[in-house]
C-alpha cells in the first residue's frame, strides 16, 4: 500500500504509431505504465499483445490488464517480457481455487497480482481472494475501450473495500481525469489508470499531477 496516490498511463490511447516516443512522453511523471491487452472476446476489442510490450522500452514498471476470457493463457508471455504486475478478471475466473492458482503462477513469476472487477460485478464476486491480492482494479467503465464516461456508482464498492482492507492497493480504470480522480481518490483509490486524458494533453505532466490531487 502506498500513501501517495499512483499514476499509471494506460497505453491504449497512445499514439500506437509512436509509441515508443508517447512512453517517453510520461516516463518522468508517471509511476507505472498499464498495457490494455484485449481479446476481442471478453470485451470487444483487440489491443496488443507480448510481441508490442517486448519492444518497449521503459523504466516505468509495466502492468498488463488481462481483458481476456483466458488469462492462465496468457500469463507465461507476458512474465517473459518482464512485466511486473498482472491483473485477471474476477468475471472469467470465478472458483477460489482457480484464483488461487493464477495468482501463484503470476507470483512465481516474479509479479504481483491484481485481480479486476466490472462496473456491474459486486465486491461480494472477490470476497474469497481479496485480502489474498496486491492490488484490486475497480473499472469505472465498462472495458474495451478508451475516452468513455466515469461511472461514478462503482465509487461505493471502492469505500467499502478501502474500509474493509485499508491496505489494500485499489486502482480505478475508465474516464479519469482531474475531476474524476479527486472523487477515486476520496473514495480510497491510490493507483489511478488513466488513458485518453493524459496522452491527448498538450502537458503530459502537468495532467499526471493533477490526477494526484
Ligand atoms: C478500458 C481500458 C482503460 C482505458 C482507459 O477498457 O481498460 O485502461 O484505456 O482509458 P480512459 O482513461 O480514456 O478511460
Amino acid at each position: 500500500m502506498t500513501d501517495h496516490t499512483l499514476v499509471t498511463p494506460s497505453i491504449l490511447s497512445a499514439n500506437l504509431g509512436d509509441l515508443q516516443r508517447e512512453v517517453e512522453s510520461v516516463e518522468a511523471h508517471a509511476d507505472w505504465l498499464q498495457v490494455d491487452v484485449m481479446d476481442g472476446h471478453f470485451v470487444p476489442n483487440l489491443s496488443f499483445g507480448a510481441p508490442v510490450v517486448r519492444w518497449l522500452k521503459t523504466s516505468l514498471p509495466l502492468d498488463a490488464h488481462l481483458m481476456v476470457t483466458n488469462p492462465a493463457d496468457r500469463i507465461q508471455e507476458f512474465l517473459d517480457v518482464g512485466v511486473k504486475h498482472i491483473t485477471f478478471h474476477a468475471e472469467v475466473v470465478e472458483g477460489t481455487a482457480e484464483r488461487r492458482v493464477l495468482m501463484e503462477s503470476i507470483r512465481a513469476g516474479g509479479a504481483t497480482v491484481g485481480i479486476a472487477v466490472n462496473p456491474a460485478t459486486p465486491l461480494s464476486a472477490v470476497d474469497d481472494v481479496l485480502s489474498e491480492v496486491d492490488l484490486f482494479l475497480v473499472m469505472s467503465v465498462q472495458p474495451g475501450f478508451g475516452g468513455q464516461a466515469f461511472l461514478p456508482a462503482v465509487l461505493s464498492k471502492v469505500e467499502e473495500a478501502h474500509k474493509a482492507f485499508p491496505k489494500l492497493m485499489i486502482q480505478m480504470d475508465g474516464g479519469i481525469d482531474d475531476q474524476t480522480a479527486s472523487l477515486c481518490r476520496k473514495a480510497g483509490a491510490n493507483n489511478l489508470v488513466a488513458g485518453s486524458y493524459i496522452f491527448s494533453a498538450q502537458n503530459r505532466s502537468a495532467a499526471i499531477a493533477s490526477l494526484r490531487g
